[in-house]
């Protein structure tokens, strides 16, 4: 395996990779805006210094992509931290441990900038994915209007 701060490849021609924010697009579209206009891919931040946008691909073609936003969530502990965002496995590529290597590259980047808690607002269907993660809910379950409801969830990185 292969690593720096912005690039890592693995086994079976995956690659991880920083990437810009309108790269994630048709990730975003085609698995958290479906049916949506293209504008609904852009998030708040996805153009700040600060934030990371990481894609996964397999053969060349984008299969994953995360957006890694600094921000605080002093409700769990008020300390340096990052929130996952637009969290998104192509639909025919989804169960076979895709989002798992994201998150570990995810979580590796961050230890390597010193910051110390990942957390984000994990739809209801991906709870078990995070969990399985090593992620723990905090908080009540709440809505996130037009896409449903949600929970925080969070992972102390060392
Ligand atoms: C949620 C998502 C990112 C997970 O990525 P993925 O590549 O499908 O998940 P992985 O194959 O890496 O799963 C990792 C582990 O979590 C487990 N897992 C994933 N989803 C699960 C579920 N719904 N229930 C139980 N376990 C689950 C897997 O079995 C696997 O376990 P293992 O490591 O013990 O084998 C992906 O399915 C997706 O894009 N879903 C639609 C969009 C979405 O919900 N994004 C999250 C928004 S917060």
């Amino acid at each position: 395996m292969l690593h720096s701060i912005d690039f890592m490849i693995t086994q079976n021609n995956l690659v991880f990779k920083l990437i810009s924010p309108k790269e994630t697009y048709p990730v975003r579209h085609a698995i958290l805006r479906a049916g949506k206009p293209l504008s609904s891919c852009k998030f708040d931040g996805d153009d700040l210094k600060t934030t990371l946008h990481i894609g996964a691909y397999q053969n060349g073609n984008l299969v994953g992509v995360a957006t890694l936003l600094e921000a605080k969530n002093s409700a769990i502990l008020d300390v340096n931290a990052y929130q996952l965002r637009g969290m998104a496995i192509h639909q025919d590529q989804q169960g076979k441990g895709l989002g798992k290597k994201i998150i570990n590259y995810a979580e590796t980047i961050l230890q390597e900038k010193h910051v110390l808690l990942l957390w984000m607002n994990a739809r209801e269907s991906a709870i078990p994915f995070y969990t399985n993660c090593g992620y723990t809910k905090s908080g009540r379950i709440f809505d996130i209007e037009k896409v449903g409801p949600h929970v925080v969830m969070f992972k102390k990185l060392k």
